[in-house]
C-alpha cells in the first residue's frame, strides 16, 4: 500500500511538472485529488486493510494530500505568472503607442481670482486673515454698529442657527476680531477671504459665494488712500486704462460708505446688457471706518482712522471671464471648469 503511495505520487510530480496550461493542470488535478480521483479511491480501500497497518497508511496518504495540494497552488501560480508574463511582453513591444494622458485637476476658477486678490494686496503690505463661517451675532452685526432691529439687517437675510449664530453674511466680522487681537498696535493691514452666506439665489446671486474683506487702520489714514488703493487694485485686476466710479451708499460700519463701480469690461463703458447701459459694474463696497466700530474693537477714533472694502469674489470672476451667469461656478461642469487656467 504505501509502495502504490510512493507510485502515485512520483506520476503526479512528473505530471505536474509537465503540465503546460491551467487547463492540463486542473484535469490533473481531478484525475488524482477529485472526488474520483486515483488518491481518493486509494483512500477508500483503508478499510479493506489491517486494523493496525491502517493508521501508518492513512497519516502518509493524508500528508500525501496536503503534499500534492500545495504542489498544484505552486504550479498554478507559475502558470499565471507565465500567461500575464506573456501578455506583458506582447504589449511591450509596440512602443509607437501614445501614452495615456493622466488627468491633472487643476484650481478652481474662484480660487484663481482669489489668488489673484491677495496676490494685489500682499504687495501693498496687507496680510492675510481668517475668522470662522459660523459666526455670532455679535461679531456679524453688534459689534459692526448694526443694533438688532436696524433695518440694515434686512439686506443681508440671514442663515441663522440658533438665535446668537449664523452662517455669517460678509466678512466684515473679521475686520473685528482682528482689531480686538492687534488694539492698539499699529498699523492693521488686512484682507480676509472667505465664504459668506445669504438667503440670495439668482443668476447674479448665489446662496453661498465668496467676499475678500480689506481693513487699513493707521494715523492719517484718508479716503483719498481708500480710493488710491482701491484704483490701484481695479488697474492691477483688469488693466491699467480701468476707471473706478464710487457712489454715496451706507452701511453702518463705515462713515462715509461708498459703492465702488468698475467700468464695464465688456463694453469699455460704451453701456451694454451686462451693465444695464450704465457703462458701470458694481464689485465692492466700502468706507471709512465707523469710529464707533473703531471704538468697539479697542482703538481711539480720535487717534487712528482706518478705511475698509469688502468686494465679492465671483462678481470680479465674472467680469475678468466675461460670464453672464454665476451659478455656472457652483454646477461643477467640467467642460466650464476646465476652460481656466
Ligand atoms: C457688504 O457685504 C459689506 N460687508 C461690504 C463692506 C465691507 C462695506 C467693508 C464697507 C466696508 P454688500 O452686501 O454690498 O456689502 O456685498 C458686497 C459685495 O458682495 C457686492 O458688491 C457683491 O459683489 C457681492 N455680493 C453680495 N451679495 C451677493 C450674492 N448673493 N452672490 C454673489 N455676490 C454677492
Ligand atoms: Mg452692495
Amino acid at each position: 500500500m504505501l509502495q502504490k503511495l510512493k507510485e502515485l505520487e512520483n506520476e503526479a510530480r512528473l505530471k505536474v511538472k509537465n503540465a503546460e496550461s491551467l487547463e492540463a493542470l486542473k484535469e490533473i488535478k481531478i484525475h488524482i485529488l477529485g472526488k474520483k480521483g486515483e488518491l481518493t479511491t486509494l483512500l477508500r480501500s483503508l478499510a479493506a486493510l489491517d486494523p493496525e497497518e491502517r493508521p501508518k497508511v492513512g497519516s502518509a496518504a493524508n500528508a500525501l494530500r496536503l503534499e500534492l495540494e500545495k504542489l498544484f497552488i505552486s504550479k498554478e501560480q507559475v502558470l499565471l505568472d507565465q500567461s500575464r508574463g506573456d501578455k506583458w511582453s506582447i504589449e511591450q513591444i509596440d512602443i509607437t503607442l501614445p501614452g495615456r494622458q493622466a488627468s491633472l485637476g487643476q484650481k478652481h476658477p474662484l480660487t484663481l481670482i482669489t489668488d489673484e486678490i491677495k496676490e494685489i494686496f500682499i504687495g501693498l503690505g496687507f496680510q492675510v486673515a481668517h475668522g470662522p463661517e459660523i459666526e455670532s451675532d455679535y461679531y456679524n452685526y453688534e459689534a459692526l454698529n448694526f443694533p438688532a432691529d436696524h433695518p440694515a439687517r434686512d439686506m443681508q437675510d440671514s442663515f441663522y442657527i440658533t438665535p446668537q449664530y449664523l452662517l455669517r453674511t460678509h466678512t466684515s466680522p473679521v475686520q473685528i476680531r482682528v482689531m480686538e487681537k492687534l488694539a492698539p498696535a499699529l498699523p492693521v493691514r488686512i484682507i480676509a477671504p472667505g465664504k459668506v452666506f445669504r438667503r440670495d439665489d439668482d443668476a447674479t446671486h448665489s446662496p453661498m459665494f465668496h467676499q475678500v474683506e480689506g481693513l487699513a487702520v493707521d494715523r492719517d489714514i484718508t479716503f483719498a488712500d481708500l480710493k488710491g488703493t482701491l484704483l490701484l487694485f481695479a488697474r492691477e485686476m483688469f488693466g491699467p486704462e480701468q476707471k473706478i466710479r464710487l457712489r454715496p451708499s451706507f452701511f453702518p460700519f463705515t462713515e462715509p460708505s461708498a459703492e465702488v463701480d468698475i467700468s464695464c469690461i465688456i463694453c469699455e463703458g460704451e453701456g451694454c446688457r451686462v451693465c444695464s447701459d450704465t457703462g458701470w459694474l458694481e464689485i465692492l463696497g466700502a468706507g471709512m471706518v465707523h469710529p464707533r466700530v473703531l471704538e468697539i474693537a479697542g482703538y481711539d477714533p480720535k487717534q487712528v482712522t482706518g478705511f475698509a472694502f469688502g468686494m465679492g469674489v465671483e462678481r470680479i470672476a465674472m467680469l475678468k471671464y466675461g460670464i453672464a451667469d454665476l451659478r455656472l461656478f457652483f454646477t461643477n461642469d467640467l467642460r466650464f471648469l476646465k476652460q481656466f487656467v
